[in-house]
């Protein structure tokens, strides 16, 4: 993978997460009429994080499984379901938010302690 693509997947990948992270954390509060778009624009970052991660997955690694990338997947499946859940689980608000946030510091964390790429 040259070096122009590496850099610009890692900058989609993180950019298609912060409009996951912001938007899940909308459909916390949103009111229900914005349930449409809010589930199109996490639905379409949430594929965007999968594909850029696979591509590097691929690129970087050439699929060797590693714990810390299925840990990501698993991660990244929670986040995923997260927005649908918070339209329709409003009283379990507070306690998803937390969840929502652990998932995103463990799967952050899963690569800066297990990336072999970033540990020295
Ligand atoms: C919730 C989901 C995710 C979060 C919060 C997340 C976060 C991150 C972060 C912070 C980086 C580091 C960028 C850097 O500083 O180099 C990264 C890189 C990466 N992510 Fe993700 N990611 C997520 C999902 C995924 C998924 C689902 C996959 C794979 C299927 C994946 C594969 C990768 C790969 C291969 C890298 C590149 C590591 C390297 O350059 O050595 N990520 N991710």
């Amino acid at each position: 993978m040259n070096p122009k693509e590496f850099a610009f997947l890692h900058i989609f990948h993180l950019v298609a997460l912060l409009v996951l992270t912001g938007y899940t954390f909308f459909a916390f509060a949103g009111p229900a009429d914005t349930r449409r778009r809010v589930l199109a624009i996490t639905g379409i970052a949430s594929l965007l994080v999968l594909l850029s991660g696979i591509r590097m997955w691929q690129g970087v690694f050439g699929f060797t499984a590693m714990g810390w990338i299925f840990g990501k997947l698993g991660c990244w499946l929670g986040l995923t379901a997260m927005s649908g859940l918070a339209f329709r689980k409003r009283e379990s608000a507070n306690t998803l938010m937390v969840v929502t946030l652990v998932l995103l510091i463990a799967a952050v964390s899963l690569v800066y302690l297990f990336d072999p790429r970033l540990i020295h």
